[in-house]
């Protein structure tokens, strides 16, 4: 599972949109989350883009399934995009998850460069769409 910049920031960050509870929650909960559906679960987080580009060529690499909140990457990162492309080209599944719905949000959330590419998008639900998308991957991998 994969977040991008300024999640690390959860909990303290801009609480009303993103919630009060912080990263450290979110990977115990996934990783309890993941039990339950059987998947082993990491959660990393950078505020690098080119380290999140690196997991994603590792996700490729080890044919791992990826969760990722691709966070102020999602709307202009082509390095990104094209890297989380090689994950679905590659036959595994991408799911792509925001906290919130950035839709509803400012103009410049509204596009992702990251969804034409993705296996699917949850967005809006606060942590439960982690939990989603990671019953989402373990529906798919049993395809
Ligand atoms: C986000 C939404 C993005 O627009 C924003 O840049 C983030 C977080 C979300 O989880 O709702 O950092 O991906």
């Amino acid at each position: 599972m994969v977040n991008g910049p300024n999640l690390g920031r959860l909990g303290v960050r801009e609480p009303d949109v993103y919630g009060r509870q912080d990263l450290a929650t979110l990977r115990k909960d996934c990783v309890a989350w993941g039990q339950t559906l059987g998947l082993e679960v990491e959660v990393r987080q950078s505020d690098d883009e080119a380290e999140v580009i690196g997991w994603m060529h590792q996700a490729v690499d080890e044919k791992t399934p990826v969760v990722m909140n691709p966070a102020a990457f999602t709307h202009y990162s082509y390095g990104l995009a094209d890297a989380a492309h090689m994950v679905t080209d590659a036959g595994l599944p991408l799911m792509e998850v925001h906290i919130s719905n950035p839709s509803a949000r400012d103009q410049f959330r509204r596009h992702s460069v990251i969804s034409p590419v993705v296996t699917g998008t949850i967005t809006g639900l606060g942590f439960f769409g982690y939990r989603l998308a990671l019953e989402a991957v373990a529906h798919l991998i049993q395809q």
